[in-house]
């Protein structure tokens, strides 16, 4: 895509580098145009370096040669504003353009991206509302703030959101919101079984899988419940339109699920749930000399399967089967004897699947189909994933 950068006076400035950078590396043209209160947070040179293209910083500098902000105007696909401070917001807002960045945008007509970052009291302050307002108003996307610790030392709703998921609202602001007003329902991570407060039958799955399809599913205009097991929502900003609900044992997972899947029409199962839990949980820790050396075990509820048993058919069903061996086989069985509609078969292994970072697999729906998921991140499993599985919803709408 080509895209442009503005980059605006803050001290999150220096953030904007790790987005251009992950940007280019994923294949897009970037320019970048600099308020002249950035270049001191950040030298210009840094971006040139990056980009691979002048920057732009007066209304007279001409990046892309006479007349740039018309053609920047014209030639860019998105514009992304990281970070946009107070003082970029209100000349966008009110029409007053005084270096090239802003002056571009009021030649620009496309998906705006912006991602504020100031003071917490400064965010609040009802000026600067009304200026998110009017640009919002405006189709433009505001990504943003979130809360957390500020340059000052406070605490609160002022921050950068994280670059990763900037490339991501940046990746997906042209593209179709094929979810939109659809309720997805998605459950991630692995569940933990305690004996006591510190021991715990449980399994490597780190939560990752689970976590991008919730995130994938809303930015792509879905609203999303996320019910994950501990730890699996780690992983960077979450999506607006996605609501976490944290849950320790597949008993409260199931309870959870439960509550909500009436309202929604697609559950997504990428939850590692333990088959077993034990059949007592002390409240205390136990000492080791009141342990036998045998805990005695019962089987957890297969949550997907219930769901298959009152839903199949009718509500969009998708699980998820990691598999050591016998990887498509296991998987249609498990796609039958659940009542779903796709299953997502993964090998996983010692250098595969749980933990890992890289994924690959095969999409298998009820009607025999199998789509292949090429290798990579588990981000670009996830958006091949719900590639497929819109194609196959559409289709039996
Ligand atoms: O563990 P199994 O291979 O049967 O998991 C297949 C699918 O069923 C996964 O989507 C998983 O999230 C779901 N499942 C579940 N409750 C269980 C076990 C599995 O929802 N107790």
């Amino acid at each position: 895509m080509r895209i442009i950068v503005g980059v605006s006076g803050g001290i999150a400035a220096y953030k904007a580098a790790i987005v251009v950078s992950s940007l280019v590396q994923r294949g897009h043209q970037v320019q970048i145009l600099m308020t002249d209160g950035a270049t001191k947070f950040v030298q210009p040179l840094t971006f040139e370096a990056l980009s691979g293209r002048p920057v732009g910083i007066l209304v007279t500098d001409q990046p892309a040669g006479p007349i740039s902000h018309v053609k920047l105007g014209q030639w860019a696909e998105v514009l992304a504003i990281v970070p946009a401070t107070l003082g970029i917001m209100s000349r966008l807002a009110l029409g007053q353009p005084s270096d090239l960045l802003s002056l571009t945008y009021m030649s620009y007509r496309g998906p705006v991206v912006i991602a504020p970052a100031m003071e917490p009291k400064m965010w609040l302050h009802p000026r600067t509302q009304e200026h998110a307002a009017k640009l919002s108003a405006d189709d433009t996307q505001i990504v943003g703030p979130v809360a957390g610790h500020v340059a000052s030392g406070d605490e609160g709703v002022g921050r950068l959101v994280d670059p990763d998921f900037l490339v991501r609202a940046i990746e997906h602001a042209t593209a179709p919101k094929a979810l939109s007003g659809i309720q997805v329902l998605v459950t991630g991570g692995a569940t933990w079984e305690h004996f006591d407060p510190v021991r715990a039958i449980t399994n490597p799955s780190t939560g990752r899988m689970g976590f991008e399809m919730a995130q994938e599913a809303a930015f792509l205009g879905a609203r999303v419940t996320y019910v994950h097991g501990p730890r699996a929502a780690d992983f960077g900003t979450l999506h607006p339109a996605v609501t976490a609900i944290p849950v320790v044992s597949a008993q409260e997972m199931r309870q959870a699920v439960w509550d909500i899947v009436g309202s929604v029409s697609i559950v997504v199962a990428a939850a590692a749930v333990s088959d077993f839990r034990p059949v007592a949980s002390a409240k205390q820790k136990l000492h080791k000399s009141d342990i036998t050396g045998h805990w005695e075990v019962t089987a957890n509820p297969d949550i997907l399967a219930e769901l298959g048993q009152e839903y199949g058919g009718n509500k969009f069903l998708v699980g998820f089967a990691a598999e050591t061996d016998n990887v498509v086989a296991s998987a249609q069985s498990k796609l039958a004897a659940k009542r779903l509609d796709v299953i997502v078969a993964n090998p996983v292994g010692a250098s595969l699947g749980f933990g890992n970072y890289e994924h690959r697999g095969q999409i298998i729906d009820r009607f025999g189909g199998t789509a292949v998921i090429n290798e990579g991140s588990k981000e670009f499993s996830a958006q091949q994933i719900w590639k497929r599985l819109v194609e196959l919803y559409s289709q039996e709408q």
